[in-house]
């Protein structure tokens, strides 16, 4: 049998590691922190001072899209154990963004403070971010961030092409086309139905270019992650090898002091801005970016989204902007071909976990498929990325993503068809009766961080079943929502200051005359200051005293706005990762 000598627990290598004051004891505080860990068969010489690694997995059977990290986390194990680390997983809660009410996006802050927490309070040394669905990796990333432990991200990837009769179906995508078609009397309810079966195939993410797509190529992108996270379907061998090495890598990262705050800067999130437009990515991402530069003190605003991606079109050919799937991108050559293509406007100097430049052996990245990622001279659509919105009707700012609207609206002056909430969109949205032609705009209030709470993804509401009727099939909308990275339509989004917290949203009415001009990134209601400053008066808050208790209660309270990456106001920022005080 193994003998182990004081030695090796307590005369530990690394003094500087966290794990150090919790197993390097040899004292009663380290023998509470060895023995009880010993009840799942470690030897001691598990406590030997080797970097001790945490493997955060928000595993989930309620979340899909994560269902399989489980079988990823024991393969980061093998790479952590070969490398010298000792692997501890550990659950965070789980958001999937297809089954939980209000809204995941409610709970993504939540999960960050968990997070935080559950870093920062146990005995590791660096940690390793299983997630995949929309709002888990922002959430653990943001918590993460708080910490600033050497950190490394492997993303659940997407599932399979979706097929139905024949022919590929994106996740999201064709569920609001199917859905309008249904409307429209174009799609029976039992074909509706068999496409459910043929869209989900296996485990993984959304395989159309939706939020945890995008969040996966900007976690590449950005240096958090080895190549390939984004693309290698969930299901694949190379998933799995991927995730192997990165227990190395993270091993390495500790025992470089390789910490978070070295790789996430602002050279990383230009390049993450940059790659989102040639990828088409979800309007969301800028939410989550947001929010997590204001835990690392980068300095990040809406303006920046829009100046950093003006030269850069439409390049990769995915839905909901284009025709493809992740998994053709995955064939093409992923997200490394694309920086390989991008070189020119990136910053290659921007450091990774491997402690490797971006820019290292760039030549190796090659396209397979121009018709997946597309040059520059032959882009998908010439303008990508996200404008952002100004004006009397968004003092704060709005989104809109150019490349999934219709281009004879992206100016566009018509009269406003208002919703008070949600509630009152689905009682009138279908009525015969509702006043509504092609030229009205769409407006929706309510479904702000505050209004709804949580901020859903009800931005591109489903349009009037008597226009859909007639083979209308976009509108301009509006709202303080947000919308599915995998939805399209001409949508503006994320209205700031919300209408629940007294925006100028909150006071448009029936009839009103909205302008829309997205060649000069405006957006403005035609009504003049005194009568707007008139209805200001009589504004009330159609929430207020609605919750009075828990998480609810905590989130809308400190909330920020939209265009500031709806965090809670006391989560900014870093508070490190020691905490002075034993447990006994
Ligand atoms: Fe989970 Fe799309 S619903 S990734």
């Amino acid at each position: 049998m193994y003998k182990v000598t004081r030695k090796a627990m307590g005369d530990h290598k690394d003094k500087a590691l966290r794990s150090h004051h919790s197993y390097g004891k040899l004292d009663k505080d380290g023998f509470i922190h060895r023995s009880w860990m010993k009840s799942q068969g470690y030897p001691d010489d598990a406590f030997d001072g080797r970097p001790v690694i945490g493997i955060c997995n928000t595993w989930s059977e309620i979340t899909p899209c994560n269902s399989h990290l489980r079988d990823i986390a024991e393969y980061v194990k093998r790479g952590v154990w070969e490398a010298g680390g000792l692997p501890l997983e550990f659950p965070a809660m789980s958001l999937g963004e297809t089954q939980m009410r209000p809204t995941a996006m409610l709970f993504r802050n939540l999960l960050a403070m968990e997070v935080e927490e559950s870093i920062r309070g146990n005995p590791i040394d660096g940690v390793v971010l299983l997630g995949g669905c929309d709002k888990t990796t922002p959430g653990q990333l943001m918590g993460a961030a708080s910490v600033d432990l050497p950190t490394l991200v492997i993303s659940s990837g997407p599932m399979l092409n979706g097929k139905f009769r024949g022919e590929d179906i994106g996740s999201g995508t064709d569920v609001w086309k199917f859905s309008e078609a249904v409307r429209a009397g174009r799609m029976s309810m039992d074909q509706f139905i068999a496409a459910e079966n043929g869209m989900s195939r296996s485990p993984g993410t959304c395989m159309t270019m939706g939020s945890a797509s995008t969040f996966a190529c900007l976690m590449e992108a950005m240096g958090m992650s080895l190549p390939g996270n984004a693309t290698f379907p969930g299901v694949a061998a190379a998933r799995r090898s991927m995730s192997h090495h990165s227990g190395r890598v993270i091993v390495d990262m500790v025992k470089k002091d390789r910490r978070l705050s070295t790789i996430l800067d602002r050279k990383s999130f230009e390049n993450a801005i940059r790659i989102h437009a040639a990828i088409g990515g979800s309007t969301n991402s800028v939410i989550h970016l947001q929010a997590l530069a204001g835990r690392l003190g980068v300095e990040l605003n809406l303006q920046d989204f829009d100046e950093l991606s003006r030269d850069v079109p439409l390049l990769v050919d995915i839905q909901p902007s284009g025709q493809y799937l992740m998994e053709d991108f995955n064939y093409a050559g992923g997200v490394p071909a694309l920086i390989n293509d991008l070189q020119d406007i990136l910053h290659l100097d921007a450091n990774t976990i491997t402690g490797e430049p971006l820019g290292t052996d760039l030549e190796k990245n090659e396209c397979f498929n121009r018709e997946v990622i597309r040059t520059r001279d032959n882009p998908v659509k010439p303008v990508s990325g996200t404008w952002k919105l100004s004006g009397n009707l968004c003092p704060g700012g709005a989104v809109i993503k150019p490349n999934a609207a219709s281009p004879e609206l992206l100016n566009h002056t018509g009269k406003a068809v208002v919703f008070e909430n949600i509630e009152d969109f689905k009682a009138r949205i279908d009525d015969p009766d509702l006043d509504v032609d092609k030229n009205s705009i769409l407006v929706l209030k309510g479904c702000g961080p505050k209004g709804y709470p949580g901020m859903p993804e009800v931005g591109n509401m489903p349009l009037p079943a008597k226009l859909l009727e007639q083979g209308v099939e976009d509108m301009v909308r509006i709202s303080d929502a947000r919308m599915s990275g995998t939805a399209f339509g001409t949508v503006i989004l994320h209205v700031s200051p919300e209408s629940e917290a007294g925006g100028p949203l909150a006071l448009v009415k029936n009839g009103d005359i909205i302008e829309f001009k997205g060649d000069q990134r405006s957006l403005n209601l035609m009504v003049s200051d005194e009568e707007l400053a008139k209805r200001a008066e009589s504004f009330a808050p159609q929430e207020a005293g609605k919750y009075t208790r828990g998480y609810y209660k905590l989130y809308i309270d400190h909330v920020q706005q939209a265009d500031q990456g709806a965090d809670l106001d006391f989560l900014v920022g870093s508070s490190g990762s020691i905490v002075e005080r034993e447990s006994h």
